[in-house]
């Protein structure tokens, strides 16, 4: 293991077969639907093609890639730095996400995307970090439920490293330390 990390969380083994899981559980659910995969990339590439290679239903998958702006205390907006290819109105579809932390990213992309008038709208996240939550936005679907610790590894970064780790490892050293 890296010398800068922890602990492993989640192995490659648990990792799979909790999206197993969760892909036989869409398949079910979108059996009579035409699905969209919405990736807000980078981190939930990794995510995205294991669960696709899961899924039993015909999916299309589209890119978006936001940032937030505004400070700390005040999160402000997201502005959507390359927009989907594809309209989405009438559609059913699930944004993927790597992880929900303060939940402002999911917040503003919903807020945003239902004002295109999609079918139905619902959110897939691997990981959960419900204690840091700041706003309403709750996974539909979820992988992990975890506590508040910073995690690396399965396309997550701290400063673009570690992403590609196949398992989910938590850092050794205070993130500060780090720098
Ligand atoms: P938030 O829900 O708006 O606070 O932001 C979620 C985003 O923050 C995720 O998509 C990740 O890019 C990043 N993030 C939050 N927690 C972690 C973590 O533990 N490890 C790696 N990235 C994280
Ligand atoms: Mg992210």
């Amino acid at each position: 293991m890296h010398d800068d990390l922890d602990e492993i969380l989640f192995t490659e083994e648990e990792i799979r077969a909790k999206i197993n899981e969760l892909g036989k559980q869409l398949s079910r659910e979108y059996r009579d639907h035409d699905l969209v995969l919405i990736v807000i990339l980078r981190g939930a590439v990794v995510f995205l093609a294991d669960l696709t290679r899961t899924l039993e239903v015909n999916a299309m998958i589209d890119f978006i890639v936001v940032t937030r702006y505004g400070y700390a205390d005040r999160p402000g907006q997201l502005k959507i730095l390359k927009d989907l290819d594809y309209p989405i109105e009438g559609k059913h579809i699930i944004i993927i996400e790597d992880i929900i932390d303060e939940g402002y990213t999911l917040y503003h992309l919903k807020e945003a995307l239902l004002l295109r008038k999609p079918a139905s709208l619902k959110i897939c996240a691997l990981f959960d970090k419900p204690a840091r939550r700041k706003t309403s936005v709750r996974p539909d679907y979820v992988g992990f439920t975890i506590p508040e610790k910073f995690i690396v590894g399965y396309g997550l970064d701290y400063k673009q490293r570690f992403r590609n780790l196949p398992y989910i490892a938590s850092l050794k050293q205070n993130l500060d330390l780090l720098e």
